[in-house]
């Protein structure tokens, strides 16, 4: 009898440790980041910063930016037309590391990912024409979302990383899917979108793109009224995206919010402000850049929908609050910080907008 209830004990001791080690091990610090009180406090995990050494190096001394532009010396430079040549160059030394894969074959290595090799001019590879449109869409970034990436910017690299494709995209999901089982109406299906839930799918479909809503779900009366139509799918899916901005960005709800209310504003922290730009950024990079180059790529390049691959928080952020850990890369490549013809150009679109009817306060931590 005691013989049984000792292994009862070592078998509960061995199934704890079992359990235990799906817990996350290692260094932690704890960090408040909004009032105090109302548990807005961040644990972070201090193996997730980056590495020192991560960013590649610029590929040699910025050049100057005076002296004949890359628009005289070359033949059919469109965007960077108003770039020194030496400086354009120097941005496509850089921009080879950051895009082509180390492990291309020889007719795609280096330059030859985007060029005719005979003729530098010759667009006829599609990888230029997208890249064309990926320069304008990085200054766009910089130049339009300085609300959301600040002075440390973007650069190819925030998303690409030395690869072609970066690692983390999406494209529309396949339509009903009619099974065995019934028609899944888009949820049940447990994807890494939803954090393996039962949520529904189409999350980024829905609030990854211009023409979608807004993640607002959260009735200002007491009682219904019309003014609030959401649905406890909506609802769920609303979820599904906000569980995306935790992953993307390593941190959990209250980073962002005060559970006390997840809708208001002024009780939120400043970085759910902060995300609100990122929102609009994602969904104006897909849109107007994005979405348009389907016709460019290749079948092999696009989803099941024939749709692009497109971004998300996690393109640039993959699990940090700064992507890269904050390292400001994009200084040392100017030619990407600005549209042609900037200052003059007054953002227009989402960055008119504001997060709501009551402007987002920056409420201050710690008090
Ligand atoms: C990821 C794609 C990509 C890679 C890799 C790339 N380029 Fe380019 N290159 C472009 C694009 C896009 C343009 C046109 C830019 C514009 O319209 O402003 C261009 C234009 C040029 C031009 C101007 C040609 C002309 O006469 O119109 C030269 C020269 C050039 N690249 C050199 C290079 C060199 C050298 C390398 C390798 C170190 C390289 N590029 C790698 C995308 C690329
Ligand atoms: C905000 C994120 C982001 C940034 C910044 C970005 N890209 Fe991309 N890029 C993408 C996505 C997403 C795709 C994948 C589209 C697909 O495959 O359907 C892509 C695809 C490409 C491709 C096609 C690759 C292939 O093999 O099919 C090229 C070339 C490219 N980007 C060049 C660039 C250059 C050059 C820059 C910087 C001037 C840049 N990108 C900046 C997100 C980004
Ligand atoms: C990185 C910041 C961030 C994180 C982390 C975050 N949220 Fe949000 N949340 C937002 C933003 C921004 C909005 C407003 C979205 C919009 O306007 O499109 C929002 C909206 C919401 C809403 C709707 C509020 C309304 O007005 O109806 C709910 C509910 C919500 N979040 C819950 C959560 C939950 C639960 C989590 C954790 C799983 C979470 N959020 C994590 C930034 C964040
Ligand atoms: C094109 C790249 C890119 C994308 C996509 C992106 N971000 Fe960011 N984000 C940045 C950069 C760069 C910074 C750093 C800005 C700075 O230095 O303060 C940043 C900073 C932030 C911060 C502030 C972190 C802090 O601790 O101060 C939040 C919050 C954030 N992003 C949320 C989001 C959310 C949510 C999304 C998706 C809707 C998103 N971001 C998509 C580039 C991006």
């Amino acid at each position: 009898m005691r013989m049984m209830s000792k292994l009862t004990t070592i078998g509960a001791l061995a199934a704890t440790t079992v359990l235990l080690a799906g817990c996350e091990i290692g260094p932690k610090s704890s960090e408040q980041t909004g009032y105090r009180g109302t548990g807005i406090v961040q644990i972070n995990d201090r193996s997730n910063a980056t590495a020192p050494g991560e960013v590649p190096p610029p590929p040699y001394e910025l050049p100057p930016s005076s002296g004949e532009t890359a628009g005289q010396a070359y033949e059919n430079v469109n965007v960077l037309a108003h770039v020194s040549k030496e400086e354009f160059d120097y941005t496509m030394a850089a921009i080879t590391q950051w895009i082509v894969p180390a492990d291309a074959p020889a007719a795609e290595a280096g330059c030859n990912y985007c060029h005719v090799p005979e003729n530098l001019a010759d667009d006829s590879k599609y990888t230029k024409v997208v890249a064309r449109r990926m320069i304008q869409m990085t200054q766009s970034i910089n130049q339009n979302y300085s609300d959301h990436v600040k002075q440390t910017g973007v650069t190819c690299y925030t998303c690409h990383r030395g690869n072609a494709v970066p690692k983390y995209v999406w494209t529309d999901p396949k339509p009903g899917d009619g099974r065995l089982m019934g028609n899944k109406r888009g949820q049940n299906t447990p994807v890494e979108a939803v954090g393996y839930t039962s949520l529904p799918v189409d999350t980024y479909a829905k609030y990854m793109r211009t023409q979608s809503g807004a993640a607002r779900v959260i009735s200002k009366t007491i009682h219904p009224t019309t003014a609030n139509r959401s649905s406890i799918k909506d609802t769920e899916g609303n979820y599904a995206i906000m569980m995306h901005l935790s992953q993307s960005l390593g941190v959990n709800c209250t980073y962002c919010h005060n559970s006390r209310s997840f809708a208001q504003w002024e009780q939120s922290s400043p970085q759910r402000s902060l995300a609100w730009y990122g929102l609009q950024m994602v969904k104006n990079t897909n849109e107007e850049y994005i979405h348009p180059l389907a016709s460019v790529f290749p079948a092999n390049r696009l989803g099941p929908q024939g749709d692009p691959y497109k971004t998300n928080c996690a393109t640039c952020h993959q699990q940090q609050r700064k992507p890269l850990g904050g390292a400001q890369m994009a200084k040392d490549y100017p030619a990407l910080l600005t549209l042609p013809g900037a200052g003059s150009a007054v953002p227009s679109g989402p960055m008119m907008q504001t997060p709501g009817a009551a402007a987002p306060v920056a409420a201050a931590a710690g008090n």
